[in-house]
């Protein structure tokens, strides 16, 4: 499916709805129009490629453009990651183009909000409690074997679930899944989420007119290695008095109050992320 270079669109999508198949494959994506294409506007932030949101059978799927080599790359992931318990978004497939590009299609995690543009939204009181949501789903996906590869609050994605808010994976274009992540990958990985959090809270105070916070932030980000580990130890701890789940899966209790807190927490500001970083 992957070595041939197809000189029109190749479908590869999973169970597609009716609707799914019909869609302009063969125009550009940036050209999609809604005359011929079901868009959805979301206002997710900048991102590396393009992303459309289109609305099929009752359901938004999300098309990102990319190499295809990434594009079923990121899929193949997805497909595993869905045989785990680890919170991210559910893949739908792909279509290759003619050329060097392809369009990962993915169904849209609904009610979600970027961490990223929640950040924007909520006052800096609720930061830490939000990035330490980024780090318990870093923590699982290292538990499962996962090295994220670009852990980011753009990648990070928030919904409420029940009582809880949890944080869920999107983006894992450059993630690996092994059967166990040596100390040194999870230590690349954590530096990985440190230094891209400490460009995001930059831009983020840069753009919201705080520029003078730049060393608190940069403290702040600098931070989550400590956090992780402290994370992590509990988790290590955990595990020795019961065994994971053939997937791997431990979710301490820790993890289970702070996503119950934060909900709690965040109260009526809850309101300001409104659904689809619209
Ligand atoms: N299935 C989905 N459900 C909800 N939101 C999604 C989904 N897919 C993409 N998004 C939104 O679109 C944004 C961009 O998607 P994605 O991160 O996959 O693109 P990217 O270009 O690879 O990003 P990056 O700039 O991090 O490389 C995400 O941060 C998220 O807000
Ligand atoms: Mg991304």
């Amino acid at each position: 499916m992957t070595g041939a270079r197809p000189t029109a669109p190749s479908l590869a999508l999973r169970h597609p709805p009716h609707g799914l198949r019909e869609l302009p494959w063969g125009e550009p994506l940036e050209g999609w129009h809604a005359s011929a294409a079901p868009l959805v506007e979301l206002n997710v932030g900048p991102s590396r490629h393009l992303v459309r949101f289109v609305a099929v059978a009752d359901e938004v799927y999300a098309v990102k453009q990319l190499p295809r080599r990434l594009a079923v790359h990121e899929d193949a992931v997805l497909v595993r990651l869905g045989a785990t318990v680890l919170p991210c978004v559910r893949p739908g497939g792909y279509v290759l183009l003619p050329g060097d590009d392809a369009l990962l299609v993915t169904r849209y995690l609904t009610d979600s909000w970027q961490l990223r543009a929640a950040l924007a939204r909520v006052g800096a009181e609720h930061r830490h409690a939000l990035l330490g949501l980024m780090l318990d789903l870093l923590v699982e996906a290292h538990g499962i074997g996962l090295l994220w590869g670009d852990c980011s609050l753009a990648n990070t994605l928030l919904r409420r679930d029940g009582r809880q808010l949890r944080a869920y994976l999107v983006d894992v274009e450059t993630s690996e899944l092994q059967d166990r992540l040596t100390d040194g990958q999870r230590e690349q990985d954590v530096g990985i989420a440190v230094e891209n959090t400490a460009g995001a809270l930059l831009d983020l105070a840069a753009a919201a007119g705080r520029g003078r916070d730049t060393e608190a932030l940069l403290r702040e980000a600098v931070a989550l290695g400590d956090r992780y580990d402290r994370r992590w130890q509990g988790r290590t701890a955990l595990a020795k008095h019961r065994s994971a789940g053939q997937d791997g899966a431990i979710r301490t209790g820790g993890m289970t109050a702070r996503a119950t807190q934060a909900l709690v927490a965040l109260g009526p500001d809850l309101a300001r992320l409104t659904p689809g970083g619209r």
